[in-house]
């Protein structure tokens, strides 16, 4: 390669080292990291720049603990923040030829770059995708017209926490080059 031959390797570790992290150890992440993350979601791209979201960052204790009770697992009250992405239908661009609506892809690449983000400050971080909605809506006081669509759980890695293998398809099983 001639072209970006430094770039390209950091950017590779970068995405090969990001994991789902569940285990948090105690250490507070500071107000600065968790702004250092959500300006990554605020320069992500978006379907005719619409820029449909919006990011709640949440360290308070009592607000972090009923947000880790609306997914209920033991590990993400271990979590010393979380970002929650939310998106707005129709502040979204919609493609005219089938009324496909993009909040949810370019909410999606806001939250990767804030886990690439995560993991490039040594933190740890996890996408959680299977929560209760009503219960966050109700937690967060998040409007109608906003669709509350991942949290982020974020902090230090515990240590005693293994790093979980990474299992991917084969490179031949989903890249073709050419047609189907
Ligand atoms: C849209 C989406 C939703 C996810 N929801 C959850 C979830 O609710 N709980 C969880 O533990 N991990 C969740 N994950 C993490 C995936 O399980 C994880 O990315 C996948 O197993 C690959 O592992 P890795 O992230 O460690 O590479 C989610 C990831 C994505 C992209």
């Amino acid at each position: 390669m001639e072209v970006n031959e430094i770039d390209y390797p950091k950017f590779f570790d970068l995405v090969s080292r990001r994991y789902s992290c569940r285990g948090y150890d105690e250490a507070p992440v500071s107000r600065e990291m968790l702004m250092a993350i959500v300006e990554t979601a605020r320069l992500a791209q978006s379907a005719c720049n619409k820029q449909p979201w919006k990011f709640l960052v949440i360290g308070e204790p009592e607000l972090r603990r009923e947000v880790a009770g609306c997914y209920g697992r033991d590990w993400a009250g271990e979590a010393q923040a979380f970002i929650v992405a939310l998106g707005n239908s129709s502040e979204a661009w919609v493609r005219p030829c089938d009324g496909h609506n993009g909040m949810d892809v370019d909410v999606a690449i806001a939250c990767e770059n804030m886990c690439l983000a995560a993991t490039s400050l040594g933190l740890g971080a996890c996408w959680i995708g299977n929560f209760d909605v009503d219960a966050l809506r109700r937690v967060l006081d998040v409007p109608a017209e906003w669709s509350p669509v991942a949290i982020l759980s974020i902090g230090y890695p515990k240590p005693s926490q293994p790093v979980p293998e990474k299992k991917r398809k084969n490179i031949d099983e989903v890249v073709k080059w050419g047609k189907f």
